[in-house]
């Protein structure tokens, strides 16, 4: 696809729900990966379920070529897990669960310790622990599926349906990046979640909204953004963990 292509999408994309959307790309782009991080993006599996059992029962399933996994950075919390293994038992979900290098993390480990992200920033851990990971898994794909929404923080305020993924995109590979919840609202999720009684984590009955790695996220307070619990010493405009560079358009 090229730019004038992803423009002309997203012109017809714009009016359709997340699940229309994913209904009218699945078949189309090749093998796919659905990336889940174990938090409210949970509501993608619940359309991606969906989509699959109405394309079986039009008997086009097996037009949908697609993966759902998540990157384990060794540093989630435990609540977090077990999340991850409801989702997998409720859809029958088969689930990547990735981890990163363990020679890289024990290096930065040995090297710096446990929690160097609160001394010189999150990038190098994350960089170790999810951006490799994900790099290396999306070498195999044509395309990847993000929960990512524009209200989710200043640096997501113009995430496009679908785009070019032009970080992992390579010299001989085309990565498209679809993210059908662009324009839903954190309330449009969890109206979703409350009325389709969608399973959850339960950090979020804690006061935790977006959620990541157990050092790096705290429960934000009533008025505060969702994005002040992750990695709250850092600028709201560094809380990118590099697996989405290519959204940012900041
Ligand atoms: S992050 O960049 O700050 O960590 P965020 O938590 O907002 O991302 O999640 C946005 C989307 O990124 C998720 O909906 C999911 O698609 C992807 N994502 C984030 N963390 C993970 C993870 N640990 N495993 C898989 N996908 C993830
Ligand atoms: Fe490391 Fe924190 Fe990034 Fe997790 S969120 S990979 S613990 S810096």
């Amino acid at each position: 696809m090229n730019t004038q292509d992803i423009e002309a999408l997203n012109e017809t994309l714009q009016q359709l729900s997340p699940r229309e959307i994913l209904a009218k790309l699945l078949p189309t782009l090749g093998r796919i990966a659905l990336s889940f991080s174990g938090a409210e993006d949970v509501v993608l599996i619940d359309h991606f379920v969906k989509v699959k059992k109405l394309a079986a029962q039009s008997g086009a399933s097996s037009e949908i070529n697609l993966h759902a996994f998540t990157l384990d950075t060794g540093r989630l919390p435990a609540a977090t897990h077990r999340f991850l293994e409801r989702v997998r038992t409720h859809y029958s979900l088969e689930l990547d669960v990735l981890m990163p290098n363990a020679v890289a993390v024990n290096s930065l480990v040995r090297e710096k310790g446990l929690f160097s992200f609160y001394e010189d920033g999150h990038k190098e851990c994350c960089g170790i622990r999810k951006v490799a990971p994900l790099r290396a898994h999306l070498a195999g794909f044509d395309a990847w599926i993000t929960g990512q929404r524009r209200d989710q923080s200043p640096t997501r305020s113009e995430v496009p349906i679908v785009e070019i993924d032009t970080t992992y995109s390579t010299p001989e590979r085309q990565l498209i990046k679809v993210n059908p919840l662009a324009n839903t609202s954190s309330s449009e999720v969890w109206q979703l979640i409350r009325m389709l009684d969608i399973p959850y984590n339960e950090l979020h009955d804690q006061g935790f909204v977006s959620l990541g790695c157990e050092p790096c996220t705290r429960p934000v307070g009533p008025g505060q953004h969702e994005r002040e619990g992750r990695w709250w010493w850092e600028e709201s405009t560094q809380k990118e963990c590099g697996l989405h560079l290519s959204s940012d358009r900041r």
